[in-house]
């Protein structure tokens, strides 16, 4: 996992890698997820970070040594930085690499997609599903609340679909499950395998 680094102690707003991501998920929808929710829990942690004592830390460990309103904010920053980077409007297929490691934890891609769906469909309330490493390597899906993230549980953060409605209501309404099985379509699998 590539982490992100303060300049000069505050974090900066996370660039999008595209203009828009056709009909999965619409740029009206990306505008209020990326420049007013994202750019929110940024502004928060920069007001949070002065005085601190983790101003200058790498925002992975400023999640590991929070709590309270710097740890929902930095995990929220941390998570959508890895939500929007991952996705592409050119997709990159995913390596035979990757496709053995969900065959031999999962029993297959679509055993895996199947599974990742199913756990995002069921978080009760806001959240995100998460695919990681563990430290031998295994690869796990869990479920995490609000700001939640895995480094907090020791895993390598790969693959994440965001669970809040902020993340879908515009586009699917209450159809979180639809929303979530029309982002295979744009993981670039590339980004995820990066972060191995
Ligand atoms: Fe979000």
């Amino acid at each position: 996992m590539k982490d992100i680094l303060p300049i000069n102690g505050q974090f900066a707003l996370p660039t999008l890698p595209y203009e828009g991501l056709g009909t999965v998920i619409s740029t009206e929808t990306l505008g209020f997820h990326h420049g007013k929710h994202l750019k929110a829990y940024v502004d928060n942690l920069n007001k949070l970070l002065p005085g601190s004592g983790l101003e200058g830390l790498p925002l992975s460990e400023v999640i590991k040594k929070s709590e309270g309103g710097m740890f929902n904010n930095a995990g929220q920053v941390l998570n959508h930085a890895m939500y929007f980077e991952q996705f592409s409007n050119a997709p990159k297929a995913m390596s035979p690499r990757l496709m053995a490691l969900l065959e031999r934890d999962f029993g297959g891609v679509g055993a895996f997609k199947k599974e990742f769906e199913q756990k995002g469909a069921t978080l009760f309330g806001s959240g995100w599903v998460w695919l990681s490493a563990d430290t031998q390597g295994k690869l796990v899906i869990t479920q995490q609340k609000n700001a939640e993230n895995p480094v907090t549980l020791g895993l390598t953060p790969l693959l994440t679909f965001d669970v809040w409605e902020h993340a879908y209501y515009l586009d699917y309404q209450n159809r979180r499950a639809d929303y979530l099985a029309a982002l295979w379509q744009i993981v670039d699998w590339q980004v995820v395998e990066s972060r191995l």
